[in-house]
């Protein structure tokens, strides 16, 4: 039973890292430097936690930082596991099932997306205001184990909107504009074609990613609160002339760093 599993992988945590935990954080892809502000830092690597599979991932490193930042005590994802690299729903959102049993209340979400509205450029950040699930698959399938949750969840406001409002106020406060949309998962790991893309402009999506959607669902199922903050890398296939590589998508989390470090410091002084 995944409860099981993810109370021994919670215990192993606990007795690496004592204090408890309120708030957690996944770095996507080009954004894993972030974990260099956590003082005190504690580093687990994934094969070394119960039950948690590896990141196969350029890019993402594969440890859980825990330490402090400003006040708080959080845990750091360095790296997250994607459905595209043949995990199991299950396995991709199993390090949430261990953050609700470690208590945390709030976890952060970020990743790289590609962006379908022509004003979020390479190199933005944008908060996400709500989600569509186009993987075609659903984390919470199967048995429904009631200690994480109900059957049927609501999901009107998955990502908490007050948690929003303390994302668009903090960036304001640094007199940046930080965007707020629609993110759309999509299975990957190829990219999207031009078609794929007017698609999903049609149906209201602003970014296009491969990630974050069934950690925010898991989240959600558990009653933690979710803020997602995706790093738009790209203009998706077919807005610009340019075709779309990793590498790229690696150098845009570089560029925007030390506002996303300032940003994420910002929020986090917030939720404590
Ligand atoms: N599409 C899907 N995922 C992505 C993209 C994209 O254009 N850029 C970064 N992640």
């Amino acid at each position: 039973m995944i409860y099981e599993k993810a109370q021994e992988a919670a215990e192993f945590i606990r007795g690496k890292f004592s204090d408890e935990i309120k708030i957690a954080l996944v770095l996507g892809s080009g954004l894993g430097g972030f974990a260099e502000n956590i003082e005190a830092a504690v580093k687990i690597n994934y094969a070394d936690i119960p039950y948690f599979a590896r990141s196969t991932v350029e890019g993402h490193a594969g440890q859980l930082v825990l330490g402090r930042i400003g006040g708080a005590a959080v845990a750091v994802q360095q790296g997250r596991f994607h459905y595209y690299e043949g995990y199991q729903l299950e396995e991709v959102t199993f390090p949430m099932r261990v953050f609700g049993l470690l208590g945390i209340k709030t976890v952060i979400l970020t990743n790289a997306a590609g962006s379908l509205n022509s004003d979020f450029k390479a190199g933005s950040l944008m908060v996400i205001k709500d989600h569509i699930n186009l993987m075609g698959v659903n984390p919470l399938r199967g048995r429904n184990d009631g200690r994480f949750g109900a059957r049927f969840p609501d999901m009107s406001e998955i990502y908490a909107l007050d948690l929003q409002e303390i994302a668009i106020a903090e960036a304001k406060a640094m007199n940046y504009v930080l965007r707020r949309g629609v993110y759309c998962a999509l299975q990957g790991p190829c990219y999207e074609t031009p078609a794929e893309i007017r698609m999903l402009r049609e149906v209201g999506a602003d970014a296009v990613g491969m990630s974050t959607v069934p950690e925010a669902i898991v989240a959600r199922h558990q009653g933690i609160r979710v803020l997602g903050i995706s790093c738009i890398s790209n203009l998706a296939a077919g807005m610009s002339e340019e075709k779309i590589n990793h590498e790229e998508v690696m150098e845009a989390g570089a560029q925007v760093a030390d506002i996303f470090k300032e940003l994420l410091k910002r929020i986090i002084s917030k939720l404590v």
